[in-house]
């Protein structure tokens, strides 16, 4: 099973995509993603947050990027249309607890994410090979959103979380991402409310998703003691379990997207 979490910038795409990664470790083998700019999958997947100073991320490998995307020749460097990368995972991928595996993509800091320079040719390439390819249940961390995916890849993903707050800044790109999985034909695309205060922020998100015709999978409270495990550079799964309604509704997704994919298979 694939799964691309995608969002607005602090809706907490990456403490969703770190929490449902180790309940699905409990009982399947997980790889997760961290395609965000940011790269803080470590922390909340429960890893050794010192792995976070230590590890470069695939899309700062110069040398891995040149070797493998270019082609050298009279002075002008041309690029691979399908460069090697189907080994690259298992050779940079880190170990976390319970089994779970992450490898570090990075994103390219470029005026222009749909630019043809070589990290960005790798970290699609290598983006595109695992979810095409690869058996694990597969947990990436996106960037906002989901531009750079290219429309084979977007098939090949099973389901795509968008997670947006009670508010019009997040449903506009919530939007925004909506349209452009429906453009690529992503399978299915289900959305995660989260930070939720009130029954007024429920409503909203399901009105909207209603009229958007697009399914709420969960609605996620906001949760004191997950700030206070960031606070402290914990992870809430680590820390909280399924301590916490906020937790609880996480497991939930879970296992709803369990049941749907047994259920599509
Ligand atoms: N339900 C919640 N209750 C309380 N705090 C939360 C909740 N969800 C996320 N947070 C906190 O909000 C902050 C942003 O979450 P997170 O980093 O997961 O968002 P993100 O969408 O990945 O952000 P970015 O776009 O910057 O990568 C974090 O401090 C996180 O712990
Ligand atoms: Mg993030």
């Amino acid at each position: 099973m694939k799964i691309g979490i995608a969002g607005k910038g602090g809706t907490g795409k990456t403490l969703i995509a770190g929490t449902l990664a180790r309940f699905f470790a409990q009982s399947f083998k997980v790889l997760a993603i961290d395609n965000d700019p940011s790269m803080n999958l470590i922390y909340s997947l429960g890893m050794d947050p010192s792995l976070r100073d230590t590890t470069i991320p695939i899309a700062h490998m110069t040398k891995l990027i040149m070797e493998r995307t270019t082609i050298e020749g009279g002075g002008s460097v041309v690029y691979k249309a399908n460069p090697h990368v189907s080994d690259i995972p298992d050779l940079f991928k880190i170990k976390g607890p319970e089994g779970i595996e992450l490898l570090v993509l990075g994103t390219v800091e470029q005026p222009s994410s749909g630019c043809l320079c070589a990290p960005n040719v790798l970290v699609r390439s290598v983006l595109s090979d695992l979810i095409l390819n690869r058996n694990e249940v597969l947990i990436i961390d996106f960037e906002a959103g989901i531009e750079h995916l290219g429309r084979g890849t977007a098939k090949a993903l099973d389901v795509l979380l968008i997670v947006t707050g009670a508010y019009q800044k997040s449903l506009d790109l919530t939007d925004k991402v909506i349209t452009l999985a429906r453009g690529l034909g992503i399978q299915k695309t289900f959305l995660v409310g989260n930070l939720i205060e009130d029954k007024e922020s429920d409503a909203l998100i399901r009105d909207w998703a209603e009229k958007k015709e697009v399914e709420v999978i969960g609605m996620i409270p906001r949760d004191k003691a997950i700030l206070h495990c960031e606070q402290k550079g914990e992870s809430p799964f680590e820390s909280l379990g399924t301590s916490t309604p906020a937790m609880q509704e996480i497991r939930d997704v879970f296992r709803k997207l369990k049941h749907y994919y047994v259920s599509t298979e």
